[in-house]
């Protein structure tokens, strides 16, 4: 198999150089020159655990490139990975996608085998042969493989997939789905051969059943809070039960991300499309915005005016363990505090650099290298996302630092029982309000 990879982001990368550290010759296309460059000299372009070593010991196996002729030539397979974002409708922007196959349609001088990893609406895959046929004189075997990786987790993911879904349309897509599984069958993992409209429909059905079990537990903390109840004991007890599980209920400020916010209106949208009344899908789109305001609203109440006060930020990336600021929460939580004429102090072990590049010109906010110096004379502090390093901080590291430790965990990290001598607001969960004094600047 002569494996090309177009689309270097977080799929195409990981899949590069996973199959590269099998043995695979792969061939990396990208348009982003910079990007390649960096790949070039063996720089991972992603904060991905265990990547970059991966990448350092694959180079052999890889070739990047910018030219897409020298691409698509010489490749049997190519693997889309290119993204396929949210249009201003909640459409799927297919605009990079198409400009693959046209691409392809240009530079190919055989029989190819399409492989589709980004996420497409459903009838895609039909499509793209037809497409491709209609303008080209070369055969196209095209094949719909959903990715199901985590960031922050996608090299583990590869190593370990929960399924491998394939999407055919014909007996030799049969043969040549088998043949892609191969790949990636290092560990035992089920793999489901099946029509390509029943694979593109699973990843949204997949992705968008997760962010409904969210703003599920979400919208029941919200509930959790009027009448007494907490909602993290809540979802445990919920979570004895098989059936419902305990993963995806932890309450929280919400969603973000490159996949969920964007697959959930994309399916709205397809439903829409089709005449199909998705309201369970919009209400998990309303839920997840409202808890930003939510969250907000709790800030609120409790200072009269933010104006003036030194706010610590403790994570800004869509979740720990990333650096990617792609429809973060910390968004509309910093530009909100900021419209408050608050002074922000951001820490994020990872994804400082991009947050910075989405908040340019703003004397009010300040970026630190550890999470003591923006908890340091602190008013207050928000913690936006579940980085290691902010669930490892103590009771005692908030009272230390900050001018009065009065805590607003937008992520559950700390049992309420534990907090003593803070002031510690969470969502769905009885505040902590101890007695605390406010104490002179460090
Ligand atoms: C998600 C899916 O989990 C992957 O299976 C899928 O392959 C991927 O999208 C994709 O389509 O490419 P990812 O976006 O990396 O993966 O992030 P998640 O770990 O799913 O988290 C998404 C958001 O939900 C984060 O903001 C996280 O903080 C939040 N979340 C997650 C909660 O608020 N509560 C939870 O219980 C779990």
């Amino acid at each position: 198999m002569e494996i090309t990879i177009i689309g270097l982001g977080y799929v195409g990368l990981v899949n590069a150089v996973y199959l590269a550290s099998l043995g695979h010759e792969i061939f990396g296309y990208d348009i982003d020159k910079n990007k390649i460059s960096l790949l070039r000299q063996g720089v991972a372009t992603l904060e991905e655990p265990n990547l970059q070593s991966l990448l350092t010991e694959s180079l052999p196996n890889l070739r990047f490139s910018t030219n897409h002729k020298d691409a698509i030539r010489h490749a049997s397979h190519i693997f889309i990975c290119v993204d396929t974002p949210q249009d201003k409708d909640g459409s799927v922007d297919m605009k990079n996608f198409y400009a693959v196959l046209d691409n392809i349609i240009e530079d190919s001088i055989s029989d190819q085998c399409i492989v589709i990893r980004s996420t497409v609406p459903v009838g895609t895959n039909k499509i793209v042969k037809q497409y491709l046929e209609s303008k080209s004189s070369n055969h196209f075997d095209v094949i719909s493989f959903p990715e199901f990786l985590s960031q922050g987790k996608a090299i583990s993911n590869m190593i370990q997939p929960d399924r491998l879904i394939l999407g055919v349309n014909d007996q030799k897509g049969v043969a040549l789905a088998k043949e892609i599984a191969q790949l990636y069958l290092i560990k035992k993992a089920p793999v489901m051969i099946t029509s390509s409209e029943n694979a593109e429909m699973i990843k949204y059905a997949s992705n968008c059943f997760l962010a409904m079990k969210i703003s599920y537990i979400n919208n029941i903390a919200q509930l959790c809070e009027k009448v007494g109840a907490d909602v993290d004991k809540v979802a445990k007890g919920m979570s004895y039960d098989p059936r419902i599980g305990e993963s995806f209920l932890k309450a929280g400020i919400g969603y973000g991300g490159s996949c969920f916010p964007k697959d959930t209106n994309g399916l709205y949208w397809i439903a829409n499309d089709n005449s199909v009344s998705m309201e369970i899908v919009k209400s998990t789109i309303d839920i997840n915005k409202s808890q930003v305001e939510f969250f907000l609203n709790k800030i609120y109440r409790r200072f009269k005016s933010l104006a003036g006060l030194n706010v610590a930020v403790l994570g800004v990336a869509f979740k720990g363990g990333t650096e990617d600021v792609r429809n973060s929460q910390a968004i509309p939580i910093v530009k909100a505090i900021l419209e408050k004429n608050a002074n922000i102090t951001i820490y994020d072990p990872l994804a400082m650099d991009n947050f910075q590049k989405l908040f340019t010109r703003h004397t009010r906010i300040k970026y630190v290298d550890y999470p003591y110096d923006a908890l340091k004379n602190a008013d207050v502090v928000l913690i936006l996302n579940d980085s290691e390093e902010f669930v490892n901080l103590k009771p005692l590291d908030f009272i230390t630092y900050m001018r009065k430790p009065v805590i607003f965990d937008g992520r559950n990290l700390y049992k309420v029982e534990s907090m003593e001598g803070t002031e510690y607001h969470s969502i769905g969960r009885p505040s902590r309000v101890d007695k605390v004094k406010t104490r002179k600047s460090l």
